[in-house]
C-alpha cells in the first residue's frame, strides 16, 4: 500500500487553484494538469508500508491547533509546476511533529526537506506565467492518511484515516 500524510484542501482553495490551471491552459502551457480532487498538501510521503493502522497509531499522541493556510507564488521543480503555500510555524511545526512519530516508529518516510507545496502540473511544456493565485485562505483542522493507487486515468487518492485538530 501507498501512503502519505497530507492536508485536504477545502473548495475555495481547489478553486482558486483550478483558475490558476485554466489560466496556465489559456495563456499556451500544456502537461499533465492535477484534476482538482487530486489536488492536496503532501506533509510526509511514506510509499510503500502495508500497516496503515501502525501509522495512524503512531500519530495518536499528535497534537496541534487548528490554523491558517494561504497559497502563496508558483514554483516548479523542473517540470512538475506547484502552488506554494505560505510558510507558517504551525505548518512547519504539524510536519515536523509528524515526521518526528513516524520516526520514532520506525515507520520509513522521504525525508527530503518540507516544502509545501500543490502540485498543479507535471511534464509541464510552455513558458511560466506571471500569475498568483488569487487571496483564499482555509483552516487545515484535520491531517489525512491517504492511499494512493494508479488508476486507468492517473492517481487516485482515497483517505483512509484521519487525525483531528484538538
Ligand atoms: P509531488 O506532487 O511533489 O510529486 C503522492 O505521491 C504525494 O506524495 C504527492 O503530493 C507527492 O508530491 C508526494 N511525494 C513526496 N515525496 C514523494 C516521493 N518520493 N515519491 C512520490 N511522491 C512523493
Amino acid at each position: 500500500m501507498r501512503l502519505f500524510l497530507a492536508i485536504r484542501l477545502s473548495d475555495a482553495v481547489r478553486g482558486a487553484l483550478i483558475r490558476v490551471q485554466n489560466d496556465m491552459y489559456d495563456r499556451g502551457v500544456r502537461g499533465r494538469f492535477t484534476p482538482e480532487e487530486n489536488l492536496h498538501l503532501t506533509l510526509a510521503f511514506i510509499g510503500e508500508y502495508p500497516e496503515p493502522d501502525d501509522v495512524l497509531d503512531a500519530l495518536s499522541g499528535l497534537s496541534f491547533s487548528p490554523f491558517t493556510l494561504r497559497p502563496e507564488g508558483l514554483g516548479c521543480f523542473g517540470d512538475l509546476w506547484w502552488a506554494g503555500m505560505r510558510s507558517s510555524e504551525p505548518l512547519a511545526a504539524l510536519a515536523r511533529s509528524i515526521r518526528h512519530a513516524l520516526s520514532d516508529r520506525g515507520i520509513p518516510f522521504d525525508r527530503k526537506r518540507f516544502s509545501p507545496h500543490v502540485t498543479l502540473l507535471r511534464a509541464a511544456v510552455g513558458k511560466m506565467p506571471g500569475l498568483q493565485p488569487e487571496d483564499v485562505s482555509m483552516t487545515v483542522d484535520s491531517v489525512s492518511l491517504m492511499r494512493s493507487d494508479r488508476g486507468r486515468n492517473g492517481m487516485i487518492y482515497t483517505e483512509i484515516g484521519r487525525i483531528d485538530a484538538c
